[in-house]
């Protein structure tokens, strides 16, 4: 497979510009076709409401099935790890949206709870439609409705795209997207829970069979045979992989992965209305010239009403600066380079996806203490700052070497910092530009992500079955 040079990423992004204010002026089509389309935010301040409300497809409420309840008390269970003193909750916690409970960049884990890891936990929440991961068509994820005459008009007028039109005809770009895992390195939620569970930094097992052993003697003894058969006890692969197998279905089945009960879900469906900080925020969010945040953490219904997940689920260079609290960063020479490696084998040689990592949503975003691949920043105002000034003042982001020497993306070889995005707004300008974004416009953007939260109504609106 052909995987695209990075500035096609930018075509897209461009793409999803232009659809935007292409689709913004076709708000006559009727209700849910404007509402898709509208730029939903602009137009008169309003009272708040959202002027185009609708129906969200959300994910049914049932009973959990047998194999999600084991998988549950599993998940809460220490007898999981080699310390036997930690459990999947204590790193993905539901009192914080399944984000870590604390602001440690990285959480301790190992047999004695004194390893420390390489990375932050992400939520473990609205995962329940994450794609495998594949290098595909850009636009084969869950989009924002997309109009493909006006789309393919778009791309005519577009310079870029012609450039990539003669590379690779009538092709959409080639991106790499899904996957769990800051570098998408997990397939399956089965398939990734066995990665903490034998992690040595992690929950630190010996080795399947060790984790078998404890199973087979554990009070799940019971419900194991009965699920799966007598034989089962005796089969340690099988055992494990079953385990495994339960705890996905917990994480697909429990509604606290998905709940939508944000405020914002609650606008969308015509039920609550923004403050004018909020409504603020989401325009500057939505904003192409301001934050451009909507460019990869989506936030619009999709065409066929699935609620938005604050993620493109695709892959992108941010530059984020490296992170001095990281153990591992003792060691000049140590880079997590996200998509290529080091903890990701497959696409080593793919050298343009050297310092990719995978937008991650929004939802519950500020239950988050810490943020990035590296953990480098602990507050939402940091991270905007990231965004509001890598471009135009590096020098407030980046450190300076011993001879005053500016180190910008000091956390790439110098090798790769051709990966990192300069294309997409807010980080297509020079240093000395105006910034995009005032102190107020932080504020707001902020006073938006709150409104992300969960528990704003205490059961989604209109979910079925309610
Ligand atoms: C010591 C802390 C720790 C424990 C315990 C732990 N995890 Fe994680 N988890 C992490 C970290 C760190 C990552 C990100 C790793 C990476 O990107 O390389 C992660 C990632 C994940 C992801 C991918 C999420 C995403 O958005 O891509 C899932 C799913 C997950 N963990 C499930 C589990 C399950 C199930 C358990 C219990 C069997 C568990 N974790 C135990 C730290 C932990
Ligand atoms: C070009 C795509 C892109 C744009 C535009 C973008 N983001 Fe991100 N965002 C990402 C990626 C990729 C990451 C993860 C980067 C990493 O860790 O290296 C991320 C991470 C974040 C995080 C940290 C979340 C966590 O769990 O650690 C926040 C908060 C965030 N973005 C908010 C915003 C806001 C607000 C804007 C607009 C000002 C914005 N983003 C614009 C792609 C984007």
């Amino acid at each position: 497979m052909q995987a695209d040079h990075p500035t096609s990423r930018a075509v897209r992004k461009t793409h999803r510009r232009l659809a935007r204010l292409l689709f913004g002026a076709a708000g006559a089509f009727g209700c849910l076709a404007s509402y898709a389309f509208v730029d939903h935010a602009a137009g008169p301040p309003g009272d708040g409401g959202n002027p185009h409300p609708v129906p969200l497809r959300l994910p049914k409420a049932q009973p959990l099935s047998a194999v999600a309840l084991l998988g549950k008390a599993l998940f809460f269970d220490p007898l999981l790890s080699g310390s036997g003193r930690q459990s999947c909750a204590s790193c993905h916690s539901p009192a914080y949206g399944y984000n870590p409970p604390n602001a440690l960049a990285v959480q301790p884990g190992g047999v004695d709870l004194r390893k420390a890891g390489y990375r932050p936990p992400p939520s473990l929440a609205y995962l329940y439609r994450q794609r495998p991961f594949s290098i595909g068509p850009d636009g084969s994820v869950d989009d924002v409705a997309p109009n493909l005459n006006a789309l393919a008009a778009a791309a005519r007028k577009d310079p870029r795209a012609s450039k990539l039109a003669n590379a690779m005809p009538a092709t959409p770009a080639m991106v790499p997207q899904g996957g769990l895992f800051w570098d998408g390195r997990a397939d399956s939620l089965q398939r990734q829970a066995y990665l903490p569970l034998l992690n040595p930094v992690e929950m630190a097992n010996r080795s399947t069979a060790a984790v078998a052993a404890k199973l087979a003697h554990s009070r799940y003894r019971q419900d194991f045979a009965q699920l799966f058969g007598a034989g089962i006890i005796d089969d340690p692969q099988q055992l494990v992989d079953e385990a495994m197998f339960a705890i996905g279905r917990f994480e697909i089945e429990d509604p606290s992965f998905h709940p939508f009960t944000s405020k914002y879900d609650a606008w969308l469906q015509g039920q609550a209305r923004l403050t004018p900080a909020e409504m603020r925020g989401l325009r500057l969010f939505d904003d192409p010239a301001k934050g451009n945040c909507a460019a990869c953490h989506l936030d619009r219904p999709t065409r066929d009403g699935l609620p938005p997940l604050f993620t493109d689920t695709q892959y992108e260079a941010l530059g984020v600066p490296r992170n001095p609290a990281l153990a591992a960063n003792r060691d000049p020479r140590f880079h997590d380079l996200g998509l290529c490696g080091p903890f990701r084998k497959d696409l080593a040689t793919q050298t343009q996806y050297c310092g990719m990592f995978l937008t991650p949503t929004l939802r519950n975003v500020d239950r988050r203490a810490v943020f990035f691949h590296n953990g480098v920043y602990h507050s939402l105002t940091q991270v905007l700052d990231f965004y509001n000034l890598r471009s135009v003042a590096p020098g407030k982001i980046y450190p300076r070497d011993a001879h005053g020497r500016l180190l910008v993306y000091d956390d790439l070889p110098t090798a790769y910092q051709a990966n990192v995005d300069t294309t997409d707004a807010p980080f297509d300008r020079h240093v000395g530009d105006p910034a995009p974004l005032a102190a107020e416009d932080i504020r707001d953007i902020i006073a938006f992500l709150h409104t992300l939260d969960d528990g704003y109504s205490s059961q989604a609106p209109g979910r079925p079955g309610n």
